[in-house]
């Protein structure tokens, strides 16, 4: 990538590339003597120009043909660009027809035209922006969990548990002429997994700090600007943690961290979407810091009481029981200023089977955790685990999931430890840090309700 070259030989003289496949993303009319090219190869935002004769000059070379070129690297006379390629050959590997390419010089097109082209839409500098942002932040992910003593784990995809007990489910059988009659996976149920925490619990037991990062599925029949029918879950389990607080500083740490290493590594790539796409957003690309938030931490409690206290007409029930919608977090977050709001003790019932029972508390909660972020809403979920075996038998038995859940029980009789974990929707951390309005334009190929393109 002409963009890594060291900065000798970037800025020396005599550097040549040879059979370099450069794209071309703009091409300018001849002038009087030269011709002049930007090429990008996806390796960053900026295009390296390369200047050459006009007797390289070829009809072929349109907006958005493939080139080879070999050249000279030399010091540019422009001081916004380092080096410029002087051509001595160029040669177009790919024609385009720039008539009917959808995407036109020097155009600015909008997120919402460049997604009806999914097979096209990396050719445009913001999706290709896009893409190093969320490259950069999976390593980030990766690195944050390594140097804080996680263990990855891949969990499976094809799963016989609906984690979060909503039937939401993709169900998973073959297809072909040899399983015409096959209804199940094999003559067994399963699913593509919503959540890996289970798995991730069952190895907590043995590793302490685990962590799992991938695809998830939801059959949520949702066209929502936040909803996705797959999405990338970042998912974290911690063995012997007895608060919400130490859960909420897993997922500080995380966020902080990840931010921050995307700003240092893609300040131009955030750049342009906060110029272009969502100005003034609140995500420096200048100060490589995270975003000087702070944090608020309420409870549910508390949150319906400033809901019920609000003058707004929400269109959902705000009484204390009642989930919170998107538009009661929106308000949280105003109302809060404009940070991100954990808000924990949600009414036991709203929870899954497996959050831990508060139970000195007057009214009944679980310990659990959302993280509310401006422009998005929930970002992460999590809670404390159940450990103690006889409440979470009698909540399954409850539920009707005891023999199901015959194996998790297990976890429990044999050397359990009290633990807590969170998923982290990272569509929606994308949204949050860029500023992006629909979760659809985060993703390479989105998935969601009557869509499947490519
Ligand atoms: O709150 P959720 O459902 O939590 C769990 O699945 C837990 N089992 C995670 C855990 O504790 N290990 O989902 C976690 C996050 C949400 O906060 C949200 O950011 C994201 O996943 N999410 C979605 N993102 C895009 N499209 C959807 N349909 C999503 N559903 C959840």
């Amino acid at each position: 990538m002409w963009n890594d070259l060291p900065s000798t030989t970037r800025t020396g003289a005599s550097f040549s590339i040879f059979k370099k496949l450069l794209k071309t993303l703009l091409f300018r009319e001849p002038q009087k003597k030269n011709i002049f090219l930007h090429v990008n190869d996806g390796s960053s935002l900026q295009s390296l120009q390369v200047v050459g004769g006009a007797e390289l000059s070829d009809p072929l070379l349109t907006f958005g043909s493939a080139v080879e070129v070999t050249g000279t690297l030399r010091k540019s006379p422009h001081p916004q660009q380092p080096v410029e390629l002087g051509a001595d050959q160029i040669h177009v590997v790919g024609e385009c027809n720039s008539v009917d390419f959808p995407f036109k010089i020097k155009e600015r097109h909008s997120l919402e035209y460049i997604r009806q082209l999914p097979h096209l839409r990396c050719r445009t500098n913001v999706f290709s922006s896009l893409l190093r942002v969320r490259s950069e932040a999976t390593t980030a992910v990766h690195s944050y969990f390594k140097s804080n003593g996680f263990l990855q784990i891949h969990t499976p995809t094809i799963t016989s548990n609906d984690c979060e007990g909503a039937g939401e489910l993709f169900q998973v059988e073959p297809s072909g002429p040899d399983f015409e009659e096959e209804v199940n996976f094999f003559s067994v149920p399963a699913f593509l997994t919503v959540s890996g925490q289970l798995h991730l619990e069952v190895m907590s037991g043995s590793f302490s700090r685990v962590y799992t990062f991938g695809p998830t599925f939801r059959a949520e029949n949702s066209q929502s600007r936040r909803h996705l029918a797959e999405f990338f879950m970042v998912e974290a389990e911690i063995s012997f943690t007895q608060s919400l607080e130490d859960l909420t500083k897993v997922m500080e740490g995380m966020f902080r961290s990840t931010t921050e290493h995307v700003l240092a590594h893609c300040a131009d790539d955030v750049g342009l979407f906060h110029k272009h796409v969502t100005p003034g957003h609140r995500v420096s690309p200048e100060g490589q810091k995270c975003p000087p938030y702070s944090k608020e931490m309420i409870t549910y409690s508390e949150a319906i009481d400033i809901l019920n206290r609000s003058s707004e007409n929400f269109t959902f029930p705000t009484d204390w029981g009642c989930d919170l919608k998107t538009e009661h977090e929106k308000y949280l977050v105003k109302h809060c200023g404009d940070v991100p709001v954990f808000i924990t003790d949600y009414p036991y019932d709203l929870k899954p089977f497996y959050a831990r029972d508060n139970q000195d508390q007057p009214k009944h909660t679980a310990a659990a955790v959302d993280l509310l972020v401006p422009g998005v809403g929930e970002l992460c979920g999590g809670s404390l685990r159940e450990e103690r075996l006889s409440l979470l038998k009698a909540r399954l038995e409850d539920v009707g999931l005891e023999e199901i859940y015959s194996w998790y029980l297990d976890l429990r009789r044999f050397g359990s430890v009290p633990h807590g974990g969170f998923g982290m929707g990272f569509e929606r951390y994308l949204q949050c840090i860029l500023g992006v309005n629909n979760i659809k334009d985060v993703i390479p190929f989105p998935r969601f309700s009557h869509s499947c393109l490519l």
